[in-house]
């Protein structure tokens, strides 16, 4: 049931590797849709098929967004059918990036820790408090730091990084989605991460290890996000 959109107006700030990752992670345990709401269809293009490569996985069910006229009822549809439907949205402001947040039930911002991701980032956080009044209820977000390395940070990611998790009004991820070949191996290899051959790719374990920890992250927030829907319905009701 519940929608996550994955949002940034920065190009290349890792909406679809994190967004797919995800996708194929929860669809080990569930049926999940992923909505390729990208114009440029860079989901459809990881999931057509080709000799060599691996098919999606099979709880996985890839839908190609027609354009904004249809992206509302594609995830009415995916979310009356599936327990998780994920949007991947392209790398600008428009409507139908509007239109799918309003169906979300949590945007994701993937961003780098660069300024140029953090500027893109807060400006995302201006459309979902926008949508939020659109809508009048609280659309929840969480900033994931994508591509970060792991050990010997630079100063410049650091700063970054404390900007927005130090900032007490944005939610952000504990666990952040490392740089790793497998995480752009799946592009070429198609399936998941844990579809690679591990003589072909380095670091399967570890990047595994890594999405894990996001995905379950991820499966926190919802819950808690859904417990204070609850509570604010019934605070409401009383
Ligand atoms: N965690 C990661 N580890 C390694 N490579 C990554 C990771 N995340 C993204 N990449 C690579 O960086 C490039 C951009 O990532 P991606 O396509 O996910 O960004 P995007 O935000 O969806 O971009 P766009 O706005 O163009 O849709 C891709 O080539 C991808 O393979
Ligand atoms: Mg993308």
């Amino acid at each position: 049931m519940p929608v996550i959109a994955f949002a940034n107006s920065k190009g290349g700030s890792g909406k679809t590797t994190s967004a797919l990752l995800i996708a194929c992670e929860l669809a080990e345990k569930t049926a999940v849709t992923i909505i390729d709401a990208d114009p440029r269809h860079p989901v459809s293009k990881w999931a057509t098929p080709k000799e060599g490569k691996t098919p999606p996985p099979k709880n996985l069910t890839v839908v190609r967004n027609a354009g904004e006229q249809t992206i509302i009822e594609e995830i009415e549809a995916a979310a009356a059918r599936d327990p998780f439907v994920i949007v991947d949205l392209e790398g600008v402001g428009s409507k139908l990036n509007a239109y799918a947040m309003s169906q979300a039930d949590l945007v994701v911002i993937p961003m780098k820790e660069q300024q140029q991701d953090a500027e893109a980032a807060l400006d995302t956080i201006r459309e979902v408090t926008n949508v939020s009044k659109v809508r009048r209820a609280e659309l929840p977000f969480s900033i994931l730091f994508t591509q970060t390395k792991p050990v010997a940070k630079s100063r410049t990611a650091r700063f970054i990084a404390s900007q927005f998790r130090d900032n007490p009004r944005i939610d952000t991820f504990n666990v952040e989605l490392h740089e790793r070949d497998a995480f752009s191996a799946i592009y070429t290899m198609g399936g998941s991460v844990r579809a690679l051959d591990p003589a072909q790719t380095n670091g399967i374990d570890r990047a595994i290890e890594n999405i894990t920890g996001v995905v379950a992250e991820l499966v926190a927030k919802l819950r808690a996000n859904a417990g204070a829907a609850q509570d604010d319905k019934k605070g409401r009701a009383a």
